[in-house]
């Protein structure tokens, strides 16, 4: 097709989908008869703008790379030591999110979930009956805003946190059988008319000798260590997520009757709930993968973001505001958490099963395949290699999108952006960062 032309179409198709961006808007506040008129008008109009931009275009875009739609995932852009966030690489261009889920909310769930099961077997917990409840903890990141999170979520939920800057202190302490350490303190709990001190006998960053963190088979060690030094004290098993918590439970607390408690849902840790691993957290993978891709399919097709997130889109995919929430001025999507537990198991079996109201597929006719590049930072991390990337998988069918699935060694940054070498022949690009300070070696490619 003649350059002319092509240029007309694609600026045809912008200020049309600008106006469906501008009716979507309304619709999605505004009384429910306007709303489905509208919805209709935006769609005829996305239609239009989506055949104008695919005959202008079968390959990609031909727009710069600096201005694809692109999402962080996983690991939000943030500094390792204070956790700021990297404004500057959430808001990259127009077309920039984070998607994640609710970091303290899911911390306070997995906390208030190992002290209401203390509660529920205050009579047996205590293994050798000297009045300590005694835990270990595994930290899987110390610089990664989410394992920070957890820890404090424990830590504030069984007493035994300490304050540092105006907040809990997350540092792992070693070992502390004598309870001296500073990070933390000893807490105490009363049941029925007992009182019981609660001790974080150990707790340690699980990063291996080559540097990638959340290790499950260091963390398998460090249990063999522990229990080998003061087993006889350790009454429940904490870990900041369930490919280290299963490593320790399979290594060491099945076989000791120690309830062990991990963070995702993973389907090997939800049916090891039947065999007395403690417990959960899911943070709906399920609709984290969705707003992945969505985000991107969304700015592909210059539709309103909120497109078959917060507004049902043609095919019916929706999203109800239980199970996440955005904030704007943090370009970021976040899910919320579930906590599953022996009472509520058998509903979580299947991690990688896309989430119902949002598994419609798209209409290729008016949202065509679209070129994504795809990070996972480490192709060995428990979680996103066995629930999210298969979740990821199934999604993109139904979102029309072909992905190339890199994935990294989870311990140097270049090792995935030198396969980032020609970003042009991408419409979009989905990246997991090794380190969440390290976004400015993506943009800086993009930006070239
Ligand atoms: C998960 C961990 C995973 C990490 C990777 C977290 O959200 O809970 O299991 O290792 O993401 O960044």
């Amino acid at each position: 097709m003649n350059r002319k032309i092509v240029t007309m179409l694609m600026a045809m198709a912008v200020s049309v989908s600008l106006t469906a961006c501008g009716s979507e808007g309304t619709s999605s506040s505004g009384n429910t008869d306007d709303a489905a008129a509208n919805n209709e008008a935006a769609d005829a109009a996305d239609d239009t703008a989506d055949d104008a931009a695919d005959s202008a275009s079968d390959s990609v875009s031909g727009m710069a790379n600096m201005d694809k739609p692109l999402v962080w995932f996983n690991r939000q852009p943030s500094n390792s030591s204070t956790g700021e966030l990297d404004m500057a690489a959430l808001s990259f261009n127009e077309s920039t999110y984070y998607v994640g889920f609710d970091a303290n909310q899911g911390a306070d769930l997995q906390g208030t979930m190992v002290m209401d099961y203390i509660k529920e077997n205050i009579d047996s917990i205590d293994r050798n009956g000297d009045g300590v409840i005694g835990y270990v903890m595994a930290i899987g990141d110390i610089g990664h805003n989410d394992s920070i999170a957890r820890t404090r979520g424990i830590r504030k939920a069984l007493g035994t946190g300490v304050d540092k800057d105006g907040d809990i202190n997350s540092e792992p302490i070693g070992t502390n059988t004598d309870g001296t350490a500073t990070a933390v303190q000893d807490g105490t709990l009363e049941v029925d008319g007992q009182s019981y001190t609660i001790r974080e006998l150990a707790s340690q960053e699980m990063k291996n000798s080559a540097g990638a963190t959340w290790d499950a088979a260091t963390a398998g060690n460090a249990i063999g260590t522990w229990s080998s030094s003061f087993g006889e004290e350790i009454d429940v098993v904490v870990s900041n997520n369930d490919g280290m918590g299963m490593s320790m439970f399979n290594a060491w607390s099945n076989d000791n009757k120690v309830p062990t408690f991990g963070y995702d849902a993973n389907n090997d840790a939800v049916a090891a709930i039947a065999e007395g691993y403690g417990g959960t957290i899911s943070q709906h993978a399920d609709v984290q993968a969705y707003l992945t891709l969505r985000v991107l399919r969304n700015a592909l097709d210059g539709v309103d973001v909120d497109t078959g997130i917060g507004t049902a889109d043609k095919a019916g995919n929706v999203l109800s505001d239980d199970v996440y929430v955005y904030k704007a001025d943090e370009r970021s999507y976040y899910a919320l958490n579930v906590a599953v537990t022996a009472e509520n198991y058998q509903d979580f079996t299947d991690s990688t099963k896309v989430f119902a109201p949002v598994s419609n597929q798209l209409d290729e006719g008016s949202h065509a395949v679209k070129k994504v590049w795809l990070d996972i930072y480490n192709a060995a991390d428990n979680f996103l290699s066995s629930t999210y990337q298969p979740l990821l998988q199934n999604y993109d069918d139904l979102l029309n999108l072909d992905i190339d699935y890199i994935g990294g060694d989870g311990q140097t940054e270049s090792n995935i952006t030198n396969r980032l070498g020609n970003p042009s022949q991408y419409d979009a690009f989905a990246i997991n960062m090794v380190k969440t300070d390290n976004a400015a070696s993506y943009t800086a490619l993009l930006s070239q």
